[in-house]
């Protein structure tokens, strides 16, 4: 088993805390023999764009399309380039071109994190946010006309293809079935958007009957939000549209702590092109340079990228040692209280790994 990865660090503190994410991955190597090739990239930075004046050079498909995966860091560095240029330019590009229709997003509470919930203890939270990463609401089939004036009328259509809806719900599905819980909760809104939701409800129904042992339920978006908050033990993978995906993906991760830690992948399940792993948060400008950053959201990555190639061992390797390592206060970083800069608490977690 041998993979090669396109290592994109980005920039600010994505330069920091990918090599922290190889050296886990290093680490995965020596205990359990697969091997990777890490060939780095420099584009979909900021400084690539401030010297060359694009995000990406023309051929960056053939230079990263055949690779077994991406691992990228964090994208944007607002002082010097907008944001919807750096991201444009790059993540979407990435999402778009290798049709990564399937954003996965563990929520998981962590030993060492406090949870904004009360009383919730690691073993509470445990769950999956599938979102559809390619139409739905999220289309640009629309118009204005009579801008300006009194008559203005502003009109933006929701897209749901059979094609597009079925291959996510699988997706989910598949996952709940790996999974011990084995239950699926699909989010909808049937009562007010009473077409495309409907739609949605019916595929998920359909779908559920390839899957028997998976048990399913679904929520109206609304209090589905409010039972995050509530009653986080009740999901095991969470599936939903584009913009529901959008804000639960978010909601979810915020549920159980710090963004320094949550993790991403951006997945194309067919394999047709290479999937996408990156920590959730961004390139921190604030903190970019003073090696503070906390590794663990780019580290946990690694393990959704080593999940995705089917070395499943050793990505839960990877989050046994990342739950060894934040169970220890001292070995912690200090936006969790804790003493250790980036790479002394990569390197903790390396050791982990060797040492379990
Ligand atoms: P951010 O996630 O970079 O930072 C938000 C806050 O969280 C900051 O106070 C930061 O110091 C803290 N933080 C983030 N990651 C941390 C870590 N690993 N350890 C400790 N503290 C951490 O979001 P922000 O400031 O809104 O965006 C900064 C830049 O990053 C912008 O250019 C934005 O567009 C870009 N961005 C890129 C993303 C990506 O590459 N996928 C995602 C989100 C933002
Ligand atoms: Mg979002």
């Amino acid at each position: 088993r041998h993979y090669r990865i396109a290592v994109i660090p980005g920039d600010g503190i994505g330069k920091e805390v990918v090599p922290e994410g190889l050296r886990a991955l290093e680490a995965v190597s020596k205990r359990f023999g697969c091997t990777f090739a890490f060939d780095q990239f420099a584009f979909a930075s900021c400084d690539y764009f401030l010297e060359h004046g694009v995000m990406m050079p023309d051929d960056w498909k053939d230079q990263i399309g055949g690779h077994d995966a991406i691992f990228f860091g964090a994208v944007g560095w607002p002082e010097s380039v907008p944001d919807h240029v750096s991201l444009w330019g790059s993540l979407i590009q990435f999402r778009r071109e290798f049709d990564q229709y399937v954003n996965l997003r563990p929520v998981k509470l962590m030993p060492g994190v406090p949870s904004p919930l009360a009383g919730r203890e690691p073993g509470d939270i445990d769950f999956y946010v599938v979102r559809e990463n390619t139409e739905g609401e999220y289309s640009s089939i629309g118009g204005r006309i009579f801008p300006g004036t009194e008559r203005e009328v502003v009109v933006q259509e929701t897209v749901m293809t059979r094609v597009g809806v079925d291959r996510i719900l699988k997706f989910a599905f598949e996952l709940a079935q790996r999974r011990e819980k084995k239950h699926l909760t699909s989010a909808t809104k049937s009562n007010g958007i009473a077409i495309t939701m409907p739609y949605w409800d019916e595929r998920v129904e359909d779908m559920a009957r390839a899957y028997p042992d998976v048990r399913w339920d679904k929520y109206h978006i609304d209090i589905l939000t409010a039972h995050f908050v509530q009653h986080p033990d009740w999901f095991d993978v969470v599936v939903a549209s584009n913009l529901f995906g959008d804000i639960l993906s978010d909601l979810g991760p915020a549920c159980a702590g710090t963004i320094g830690i949550a993790p991403a992948a951006n997945i194309n399940p067919e394999r047709d092109f290479p999937s996408l792993f990156e920590p959730v948060h961004g390139s921190a400008p604030d903190i970019a340079g003073q090696g503070i950053a906390n590794p663990v959201g780019q580290i946990w990555s690694a393990a959704l990228m080593l999940d995705h190639l089917g070395e499943r061992q050793a990505a839960s390797a990877i989050v046994a040692a990342i739950e060894t390592v934040l169970a220890q206060p001292r070995l912690r970083t200090r936006d969790l209280g804790g003493p250790l800069g980036t790479v002394d608490c990569g390197a903790a977690i390396a050791q982990a790994l060797l040492e379990a």
